[in-house]
């Protein structure tokens, strides 16, 4: 049986998120990001932090897909979702819930960028470092592990734990 160990608590993502919104609204203060969400896993961290923005924003989804049911990423990304806004000009803000290899987000910088967007920058919940592949550049980070497979707060395992408050190890 798989068995699940809190790592950062409900109380604590507040303070993280807050902080951070704090930092875009400074940031963004002249200007009016398109926010694009990272479907599935992003979805909950997106929608706390645009409560906390004191700027306005758009916001879009899109969705990428490469995992299948396995821990790590299969390199093989595949958008199952465009984006419905035209971000030409416009200043980018990607949400993602983790970058672990950063084949993903590679990926998704290269997408984006073919729209010529104004600006592009990444906000994530994690930061996983020890398995970083693609040297991507992050801008804003709530929180740093270096391994470990996490879930909840939007984070999956096979489609499961996303509805968790909290962020849990996941141990096998
Ligand atoms: P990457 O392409 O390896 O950087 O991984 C991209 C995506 O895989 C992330 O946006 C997550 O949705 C998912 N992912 C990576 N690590 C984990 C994890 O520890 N738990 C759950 N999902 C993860
Ligand atoms: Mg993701």
């Amino acid at each position: 049986m798989a068995e699940l160990v809190l790592v950062i608590g409900r109380a604590d993502i507040d303070a993280m998120v807050a902080a951070m919104a704090r930092q875009i609204s400074f940031d963004y203060q002249d200007s009016e990001p398109v926010l694009v969400g990272v479907l599935k896993g992003a979805f909950i961290f997106l929608a706390d932090l645009v409560r906390r923005l004191t700027i306005p924003v758009e916001i879009d989804f899109i969705g990428v897909s490469s995992y299948g049911a396995d821990t790590r990423s299969s390199g093989d990304i595949r958008l199952t979702k465009g984006l419905t806004i035209d971000i030409e000009n416009k200043d980018v803000l990607v949400v993602e819930d983790m970058v672990d290899s950063g084949l993903t987000l590679a990926w998704l910088m290269n997408h984006l960028k073919a729209f010529n967007p104004n600006s592009v920058k990444v906000c994530v919940f994690v930061d996983k470092r020890e398995r970083r592949r693609e040297r991507v550049r992050i801008d804003y980070a709530c929180h740093t592990v270096d391994n470990g497979f996490l879930v909840g707060y939007g984070l999956d395992y096979a489609e499961k734990y996303r509805n968790l408050p909290g962020i849990y190890h996941l141990k096998f």
